[in-house]
């Protein structure tokens, strides 16, 4: 099954550099954990890895990561971003940014995306992004994983995910080949990735807020582990990535590592 996908996804790459090496498991911790280890080693930029299963998925803020075996897309890939900082806390942006594009073009559906980088579809998640860091001291060269969670042909969640989550397949009514949306999620985050490194990081903002839901709309921020929140009605991202929240002491620039955010406008009132 995983020497399909690849075999596929292999010739349908348009990649100068994502996936042009793919290292695809049938079962493994976390392909993040993965990853970080072989960027430790010192693996080149664009190394991806994949898998049909894991056994330890991180989501953030410590959260598992679960799905059913063989149907979804779950990996990571190697960057060693040659940026400044404020161009490099975009990456996760970017990220969001390429999935949302490879299912517009491989679908029928419309995602969408809510800060920092969840891909949603109907209000309902079908992708999770965890940007992970390595700093390699000895070269003081920083490697980024990318980790991508996308449900893609899953028929069923589990009682405590099934009003938030969904699938592809559950979304669409179609079972969607997963080698042609694997090659083009990594055809897009390359081209984001190249334009950052090009210096042009205006190019993320205005396009992640084309998709931003919660746009102009009132929300709760929740610190790390829940354990405070303030509020403010979004009104846009930063240059930097961050949240530009308006709150009753003026904007504030929140930023991803520490909080999730959740609606107040509708019955979703819910940290995905
Ligand atoms: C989130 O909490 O929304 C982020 C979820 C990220 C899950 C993906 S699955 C592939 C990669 N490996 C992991 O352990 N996590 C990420």
């Amino acid at each position: 099954m995983a020497s399909d996908l690849v075999t596929q996804a292999s010739s349908l790459l348009k990649t100068q550099s994502l996936g042009r090496e793919l290292k695809w498991y049938d079962s493994i911790a976390s392909t993040n954990s993965e990853a970080l280890k072989h960027a430790k080693m010192g693996a080149s930029e664009g190394l991806v890895i994949g898998t049909e299963h894991q056994t330890a998925g991180r989501g953030r803020h410590g959260r598992p990561w679960t799905g059913t075996t063989g149907h979804n897309l779950l990996f990571s890939v190697i960057l060693w971003p040659r940026l400044a900082p404020k161009a490099t806390s975009l990456i996760p942006l970017a990220a969001g940014i390429a999935v949302a594009e490879a299912i517009e073009l491989e679908t029928t559906l419309s995602p969408l995306l809510k800060w920092p980088n969840d891909v949603l579809i109907n209000n309902k998640k079908v992708c999770g992004i965890l940007v992970e860091g390595h700093v390699q001291l000895q070269h003081k060269e920083h490697a980024c994983v990318v980790g991508i969670g996308l449900n893609v042909n899953q028929t069923e969640f589990s009682d405590d995910l099934v009003q938030s989550a969904s699938s592809l397949f559950l979304l669409s009514g179609q079972q969607i080949p997963r080698a042609p949306l694997l090659a083009k999620i990594l055809l897009h985050l390359e081209q984001r990735y190249q334009s950052l490194l090009q210096g042009e990081i205006e190019t993320v903002r205005p396009t992640f807020e084309q998709r931003m839901v919660h746009m102009n709309e009132h929300v709760l921020i929740h610190s790390m582990h829940n354990t405070s929140s303030f509020e403010g009605v979004i009104r846009g991202i930063a240059q930097d990535g961050a949240l530009r929240l308006e709150t009753d002491s003026g904007i504030q620039h929140v930023h991803a590592g520490e909080v999730s955010l959740s609606s107040t406008q509708n019955d979703s009132n819910r940290t995905l």
